[in-house]
């Protein structure tokens, strides 16, 4: 334990210090290829080796190799620089180490806490049990879409974990191409089949075609089949669009549907200062998810899956095996009987912290900054003669494309993403939207400033020169 004292007051000046430099550092730059081999080749010691030898090697070997995301410069994907009380946590977290599967300790009554937070932050109903977190919005979904799946099938008399779903009318779950991909995902693991998922056209600002999903549903019940669940976007991951809520809402009450909403990115953009009519309806979901480990900056992982009726997820995923009944468990019972986990972590400590750190008025602050950034950039770009805006902005995603030319724009700005990274000043990814290849800049960073948008449009100019 002495050598944990030391080794661990080492370790913490590691971790000021590279939080420190990151931002005088290159965004991102390639693992040169010895260093790509000393971390994938290495053979496992055959005798334990000192703490302090490993700290080390991770200050030589991984600390010179980030991904980018806490550079205040790095726009790519949706990944967000870690919150520094979320990082101060995260030891604490690992030295208690606890199992959340549930009991009594502080780690289940700190996520009770923690999952309230997110639901009251963004509106959403919470009755107590309603939600838990998970690793991340792909876990979250497959909790919500499971849930939805059951429910079905019990309101039409059978049960889906018992019989599974051969022999039964197809369930049919209705999103648009814009719809993330993990939601694609679990309608596959869910055994529903990927031809069962339609993809709803969207409007000229990436939004669901209410119409065409109430035009679909009604083919689909018409042929036999069963509709089941309807997924909204509350924050594209290409353009940050924000589905019509309500609208779709409507049309989940009027054919019995569940509405799952996807919030994992965007669902924050409620408390920007005027967001809250694009988000109407939102409170009228099934079931949300909310990624703290984006937008909030929780230290990777972190979603949460919040439910209307905590019962419909209990009913899809509780099976207590004799070994874990626990008699104290109170009337919610264990996190675990709400979704796949059993063993899991304390993701509650640095979700805690990153919210209590913030505050709500910081959270706020955080979102109306990254939003306003993605506006100004937007309006940047249509100042601009050699850009195009692709996207109105709802959130804090702004997309575009480099117009430097007539021709071969498609395969100018699919080359633009990995130009701009290699040149090490700014990073960001690419996407394809209403059949273009297009630039998306995606702003979580707190510290990230209009300078910063500047320096971005002159490398993807100077970049795209040298294509
Ligand atoms: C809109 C949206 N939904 C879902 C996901 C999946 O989340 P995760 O990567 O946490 O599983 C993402 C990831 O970027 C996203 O942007």
């Amino acid at each position: 334990m002495t050598d944990l004292r030391a080794a661990g007051e080492q370790a913490a000046a590691l971790v000021a210090g590279h939080l420190a430099e990151v931002p005088a550092g290159p965004v991102w730059q390639p693992v040169p290829d010895a260093e790509r081999a000393w971390l994938s080749g290495q053979e496992l010691p055959e005798d334990g080796r000192p703490l302090a030898d490993l700290l080390a090697d991770v200050r030589a070997h991984v600390l010179p190799h980030p991904m980018g995301n806490g550079h205040p410069r790095f726009f790519g994907w949706v990944n967000s620089p870690p919150n520094p009380a979320g990082v101060l946590v995260e030891p604490l977290a690992a030295a208690l180490d606890p199992s959340c599967a549930g009991g009594d300790h502080a780690g289940p009554h700190l996520e009770r806490a923690v999952v309230r937070w997110l639901a009251e932050l963004v509106g959403f109903p919470h009755p107590p049990g309603g939600g838990l977190l998970t690793s991340g919005a792909s876990m979250a979904t497959i909790v919500c879409l499971a849930s939805a799946r059951q429910r079905a099938a019990l309101a039409d008399g059978w049960d889906a974990r018992e019989e599974g779903l051969a022999g039964r009318p197809p369930f049919v779950l209705y999103l648009t191409e814009e719809g993330h991909s993990c939601l694609h995902k679990a309608a596959q693991l869910l055994g529903l089949g990927a031809r069962n998922v339609r993809a709803v056209p969207v409007d000229s600002a990436y939004r669901m075609d209410v119409a065409a999903l109430r035009a679909m549903v009604a083919e689909d019940l018409a042929a036999g089949r069963r509709p089941f669940c309807v997924a909204g976007s509350a924050g594209t991951v290409n353009s940050g669009a924000v589905d019509p809520l309500d609208a779709i809402a409507d049309v989940a009450a009027e054919y019995g549907l569940w509405f799952h909403v996807d919030g994992a990115y965007g669902a924050l953009g409620v408390l920007a200062g005027g967001a809250a009519p694009h988000y109407a309806g939102l409170e009228r979901a099934d079931s949300l998810a909310l990624d703290p480990h984006k937008w909030l900056g929780v230290p990777v992982g972190c979603g949460c899956a919040l439910l209307r009726d905590p019962a419909a997820a209990r009913a899809a995923f509780s099976l207590v095996p004799s070994y874990l009944v626990d008699d104290n468990a109170g009337e919610l019972g264990w996190f675990a009987e709400y979704g796949p986990e059993q063993t899991r972590p304390f993701r509650a400590l640095k979700t805690w912290a990153t919210l209590s750190s913030l505050g709500r008025s910081g959270v706020v602050r955080l979102v109306e900054h990254t939003t306003g950034l993605a506006r100004t950039l937007a309006a940047m770009v249509e100042q601009a003669g050699d850009f195009e805006l692709l996207a109105p902005v709802t959130t804090s995603i702004t997309a575009f494309r480099h117009t430097p030319r007539a021709g071969g724009l498609d395969a100018l700005n699919r080359a633009i993403p990995a130009a701009v990274q290699a040149r090490g000043n700014a990073f960001l990814t690419g996407t394809r939207l209403g059949g273009r290849d297009a630039l998306r800049a995606c702003f979580l960073h707190p510290d990230t400033t209009e300078r910063d948008l500047e320096i971005l449009l002159d490398e993807i100019r100077l970049a795209a020169k040298a294509l």
